[in-house]
């Protein structure tokens, strides 16, 4: 009998091992220390204050892992490390997995999830910690999004619509995008206090603040105004369970003008649910990070809108990492949901 090759086995085994030495270097801020010239081991130990023998070690790892460059025992950033993991660049990226690495620490419970269905009690931060771990989740899902909020602002027709709410809207980056591709368009970020100083933050640095207003507070428990030709709503729902997205779909629907379209942008999975990767993967991250979230299949969320009144329910492909689904105001019935 001829056995299946081990290496996927062997792979998936090890794996951890890069995942955390990225992780574990990033949180330094190695690259950036890096970045102004090349440094030995021992130069980076004293500025870090580390052990330079576990140290260059793990720096000789990271050459296998073509992250930096080894000459002279001295190491330097490759380009990739060089354009994303710079802490004060402008295309710096790092928060993202500054972000991954304290939501690691939740994988962890994986086994006692996988028994109980629950999440163990929560770690309590002091406001500082959550402040903290805040601004590296927006920042984080701005340096995962703003890629994908130029190829969705090119892929939707918004030239006809003049406002918009980007409901917990995060970094503002899909507001951002969408109100530069679209002259006419101003938009309004309803998010939780926290994120929103990150929000302000990048709106002022796009010099947004005439066409780009934030509402502060929770959407479960503020008003979200009316009159909307457009109601964003961008990887919320999987965080939420199913009678949640419901009930904030209504929501978002009874906001929308007549004629006005709510679109949903999630990871989406086909109906099997185990497609494709990226969505079936992120349903068991938000099965270690939240109450009730996972990722929802394209009829699902098809579903609650039409529940919601809405008419010409469609799904809009993008690629396998994510997809939007969208729905309209019947212009008879606007505000009446
Ligand atoms: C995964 S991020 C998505 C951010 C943004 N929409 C995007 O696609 O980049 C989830 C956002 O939901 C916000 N959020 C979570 N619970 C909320 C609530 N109850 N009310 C308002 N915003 C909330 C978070 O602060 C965060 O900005």
């Amino acid at each position: 009998m001829t056995l299946p090759d081990f290496e996927q086995l062997r792979r998936l085994g090890w794996e951890f091992r890069e995942n955390k030495i990225f992780l574990a270097v990033n949180d330094l801020d190695l690259f950036t220390y890096l970045s102004p010239q090349p440094l030995t081991a021992q130069e980076i130990a004293q500025r870090l204050n580390l052990n330079a023998r576990a140290l260059e070690i793990v720096l000789d790892a990271l050459v296998s892992m073509k992250l930096l460059d080894k000459k002279d025992n001295h190491y330097s950033n490759q380009e990739i490390a060089e354009a994303y993991l710079v802490n004060g660049k402008k295309t710096y990226r790092g928060e993202i997995f500054k972000h991954l690495h304290q939501c690691r620490e939740q994988w962890e419970n994986l086994g006692q999830i996988l028994r109980t269905g629950e999440l163990p009690s929560e770690r309590k931060f002091t406001i500082r910690e959550e402040r903290r771990a805040n601004r590296h989740f927006i920042w984080g899902m701005d340096n995962i999004a703003c890629d994908r909020a130029q190829l969705i602002a090119g892929m939707l027709d918004l030239s006809t619509v003049g406002n918009m709410l980007d409901l917990g809207g995060g970094a503002a980056t899909y507001s951002i995008a969408f109100v530069k591709k679209n002259p006419q368009l101003k938009a309004v970020v309803l998010d939780l206090p926290l994120t929103l100083e990150v929000a302000r933050e990048n709106i002022a640095l796009n010099d947004l603040e005439k066409r780009i207003s934030t509402t502060e507070g929770s959407f479960w428990e503020v008003g979200l105004g009316t009159g909307y030709d457009l109601v964003w709503i961008s990887q919320i729902i999987h965080s939420l369970n199913e009678s949640k997205c419901r009930e904030l779909i209504q929501k978002a629907a009874a906001a929308l003008a007549p004629g006005g379209a709510l679109i949903i942008h999630d990871f989406i999975l086909e109906d099997d649910h185990t497609r494709p990767f990226d969505a079936a993967l992120f349903s068991v991250h938000m099965l270690v990070v939240t109450e009730g979230g996972r990722s929802y299949s394209v009829n699902e969320i098809m579903g609650w809108l039409k529940e919601a009144g809405l008419s010409q329910v469609q799904r809009i492909e993008i690629d396998a990492h994510s997809g939007m689904v969208r729905g309209t105001v019947p212009v008879a019935q606007a505000g009446s949901t």
